[in-house]
């Protein structure tokens, strides 16, 4: 049996912050912010929604797209490093929300990597025949601990959430093969106390490596070379990087998913914000052979093959 996506949804907080905006509240600069990160501007949700309330406006909408009920879901999975709260999981208060009532529940930290670990974990699920249908939502308030004072960091980040149905597909369709990493050492690089904390050029430098040799390594061991790939969704932290794991695959410019501009990086809400994004815009069409990876705090890393279909 395979597991694949059968339902996708995202939900994006209406409030624009520019990089002019950000000018204006501190030491930095448009021109800085977007020729370093690619970053335009981003979306900020107001004090009346936290990340349950981002995250099951995104989980309504998959469920809808994939044409199943609260109630025929076995699994919610959501990944996240801005909870609510510590518990109950953001998962479990969307279970409540959503009336799932027979699904497990719970929160997947592994940040940015997070929503490649969430898929990962549903298709043993649905592989083994245990569950039918796990919903997985990749979610984040960040602007709850952004430092707002720490130009390094404010530029970067903004909040967002995107959610996917996975269920059973046909034969050759759905995850091909996976990869999953992390390295602890490197923790101290990229983490929150109070606030988010980040050696830039640390992360930077693993991420670019990073990002490049697990795309190459799930092409491997799906069999497939990079000539294969249809389209590539990086995690959108920064062009940069993203720009990096594009020329590791040798992927023409239009191939690559890129919503960074708009929303900088939403941590574990990046990879399906931008796969809706794309399937709205038509870029990704059934049977294409898509590459997902992504990289974060932790350090964790994480890719996935992927043909997409039902
Ligand atoms: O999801 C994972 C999360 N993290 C990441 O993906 C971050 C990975 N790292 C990066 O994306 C980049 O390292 C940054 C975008 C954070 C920084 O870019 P960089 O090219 O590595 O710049 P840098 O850290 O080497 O800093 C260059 C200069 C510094 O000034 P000095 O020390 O050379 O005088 C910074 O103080 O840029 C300065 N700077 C800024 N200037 C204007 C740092 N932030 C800003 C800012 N506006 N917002």
């Amino acid at each position: 049996m395979n597991a694949g996506i059968i339902g996708v949804g995202r939900f994006i907080p209406e409030n624009i912050v520019t990089n002019l905006d950000l000018e204006k509240q501190m030491d930095t600069s448009d021109e800085w912010i977007r020729t370093r990160t690619g970053i335009e501007e981003r979306r900020i949700a107001g004090d009346d929604m936290d990340t349950s309330g981002l995250g099951y406006r995104a989980a309504k909408k998959a469920l809808e797209a994939a044409n199943v009920a609260p109630e025929e879901i076995d699994m919610i999975l959501v990944a996240t490093v801005t909870p609510d709260q510590p518990f109950p999981s953001v998962a479990c208060m969307l279970q409540d929300k959503l009336g799932a009532k027979k699904a497990a529940a719970m929160d997947v930290s592994a940040a940015c990597a997070g929503f490649m670990y969430g898929m990962v974990t549903a298709k043993q699920f649905i592989e083994t025949g245990v569950y039918k249908n796990v919903l997985i939502v990749g979610v984040e308030k960040l602007s709850k601990v952004t430092d707002w004072e720490d130009r390094n960091t404010a530029v970067l980040f903004g909040d967002g959430a995107g959610a996917v149905v996975m269920g059973p597909v046909s034969e050759g369709k759905g995850i091909l093969s996976f990869e999953l990493g992390s390295d602890g050492s490197g923790g101290k690089y990229l983490y929150q106390d109070t606030h988010i904390r980040m050696n830039g050029r640390e992360v930077f430098k693993f991420a670019v490596r990073q990002m490049g040799e697990s795309s190459v390594n799930v092409l491997e061991k799906a069999g497939l070379t990079k000539e294969d790939v249809d389209f590539l969704i990086p995690h959108q932290a920064n062009i940069r990087i993203m720009e990096a794991a594009r020329q590791r695959l040798e992927l023409p410019v239009e191939k690559m998913s890129k919503t960074v501009h708009k929303y900088g990086n939403t941590s574990a809400a990046s990879i399906p914000i931008s796969m809706v994004e794309e399937l709205e815009a038509g870029k990704i069409k059934d049977g294409d052979l898509i590459v997902m990876v992504g990289f974060g705090g932790g350090l964790t890393w994480g890719a996935i093959a992927m043909r997409w279909g039902k």
